[in-house]
């Protein structure tokens, strides 16, 4: 139950789950990406419906895969069926080659095809029919993430009085940045649709402001702190910044299984006598890959001593395989990775760089996260960075030390106790490997124990809890600034 009556209904671009038809009948696999990571266990938790694309144009029953499904995970699954020119357009398309781009800074990257456009529109509003179908007045719509910007504005169109929240799981842009999209009146208006808009931090909040003051006219803040009130011309409504977080109970307990216990062993028999450092990303360029690569060579180069005693393992787990630049940057990554591994590999049976192309059991993961010495996470810009947060709760021998992007908003409740990096400064990252690989263990502690201190206060049930009471309190002034986020 979410308050007295209603249901939580999530929607969001993906289902948590992807389906795929073989001979045999239906297969599911777990979706990923960390909107999925966060939100599983809420509705775990909760109960209620989880409305998305099931990953999947095939035709046939995915209704009843996916009631057998429920039944097992304990919520509704609800799928909003794409066809493959709309997945094209509005997913790989508007979402994907304009949006996610836009809002990384990327504006080099964006392809602002008109057609786009409209098929976000007919799908946003496609979302919104399967919605009404699904809600009952007194239930809670939770919309997520910069595919569904428009579904509010369908919703209300449609005649749904209830009260809609929206998470922007990415960044907002700075206003000259998002002054460039085409359609920036008519996506901020349908925001303002929204009873609460949540975002990962005070930065983005605050960009969201300045355009809408820019864009808009008005905007008038009502309130201080966390959430607050906002008046435009057209509507009343509140923003608020709530880090999204991980399940830290769960990793911290898998951590010390018996299974990731076996795991961690057979990683440090086959990686003998070195610290290893870990990258873990989806393939994205906005994860800073190629940057990363770059500064591990220069650590080698510089510092020839460190050959033989350092490995770094790159997991990279695929992503958004239809869109041209995800294939080109596969390309150079592996052309890097080999680069590196041609100049530097030794006689000994010294590898420098590890890399793993392919999406990890959580088991296997969290060993990783368990045996490496030092994360590397130095995405050019990241809305927050979970794989941040789970290795600090995976870390529970309190030895691990975090290198983190200044860009990832993750730094905004981390940055005190990780060592930052700017992710475009190749010398400054090889400088901070350098330090956390003589850093000693007292520091580590110390660091590592502050980090997962502020994980496990503020894990994924505070994160909705947060966004829940943001959305239903009556009176705002319970809400303080968050010492940990940046004002
Ligand atoms: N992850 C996964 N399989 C893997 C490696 C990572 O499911 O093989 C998960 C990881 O546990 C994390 C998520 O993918 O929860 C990545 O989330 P993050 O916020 O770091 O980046 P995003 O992919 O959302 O941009
Ligand atoms: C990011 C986005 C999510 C998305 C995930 C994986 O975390 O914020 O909305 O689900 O990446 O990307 P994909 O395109 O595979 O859903």
């Amino acid at each position: 139950m979410l308050h007295q009556r209603g249901n939580l209904i999530v929607v969001s671009n993906r289902l948590p789950v992807v389906l795929s038809h073989e001979t045999d009948g239906w297969h599911v696999e777990p979706g990923s990406g960390g909107l999925v990571t966060a939100l599983a266990p809420v509705l775990r938790d909760r109960g209620g419906t989880w409305i998305g694309w099931p990953g999947t144009s095939a035709d046939g029953d995915i209704e009843s895969a996916l009631t057998s499904l429920a039944g097992k995970i304990g919520y509704s699954l609800v799928p909003v069926r794409l066809t493959p020119n709309e997945t094209a357009k509005y997913y790989e398309g508007f979402s994907n080659e304009i949006i996610w781009p836009l809002f990384h800074d990327m504006q080099s990257l964006c392809n602002f095809d008109p057609s786009y456009w409209n098929v976000y529109r007919d799908v946003n509003r496609k979302f919104a029919e399967v919605v009404m179908r699904t809600v009952g007045n007194d239930d809670f719509v939770w919309l997520h993430d910069y595919h569904l910007m428009l579904t509010a504005k369908y919703m209300r169109e449609m005649g749904f009085k209830g009260k809609i929240g929206f998470f922007l799981h990415i960044p907002f842009p700075p206003l000259d940045m998002f002054l460039r999209l085409p359609w920036r009146a008519e996506i901020l208006t349908a925001l303002t649709e929204c009873d609460l808009v949540g975002f990962q931090t005070m930065r983005d909040r605050r960009n969201f402001v300045h355009c809408l003051r820019a864009i808009l006219g008005g905007a008038n803040y009502c309130g201080r702190g966390q959430v607050c009130g906002l008046t435009t011309e057209h509507r009343e409504f509140r923003i608020g910044a709530f880090p999204i977080s991980i399940d830290f109970g769960y990793f911290s307990e898998k951590a010390h299984s018996d299974e990731v216990a076996e795991c961690a062993w057979q990683i440090h028999a086959n990686l003998p006598d070195r610290q290893i450092v870990l990258g873990v990303d989806r393939l994205d360029y906005s994860k800073g890959i190629l940057h990363r690569l770059d500064a591990f060579k220069r650590l080698l180069a510089r510092r020839p001593e460190l050959q033989n005693h350092v490995s770094l393992v790159q997991i990279i787990v695929p992503s958004r395989r239809g869109i041209p630049e995800y294939g080109a940057l596969k390309t150079r990554i592996e052309r890097a990775v080999g680069e590196i591994n041609g100049r530097f590999t030794q006689l000994t049976g010294w590898i420098p760089v590890h890399y793993i192309y392919r999406s990890l059991e959580q088991t296997e993961l969290i060993a990783y996260y368990r045996t490496a010495e030092i994360a590397l996470i130095t995405p050019l810009k990241d809305g927050m960075n979970l794989v941040a947060k789970e290795y600090c709760a995976a870390n529970s021998e309190e030895s691990g030390v975090l290198i983190l992007s200044e860009f990832a908003g993750a730094a905004a409740e981390l940055g005190k106790a990780a060592l930052l990096v700017n992710p475009h400064d190749v010398v400054g990252v090889a400088e901070a490997l350098h330090t956390a690989l003589s850093m000693p263990l007292e520091e580590r502690r110390r660091r590592m124990g502050s980090m997962r201190q502020i994980v496990r206060r503020h894990d994924v049930f505070w994160w909705v809890d947060t966004f829940l009471r943001a959305a239903f309190a009556k009176d705002l002034s319970n809400f303080p600034v968050i010492a940990e986020l940046p004002t």
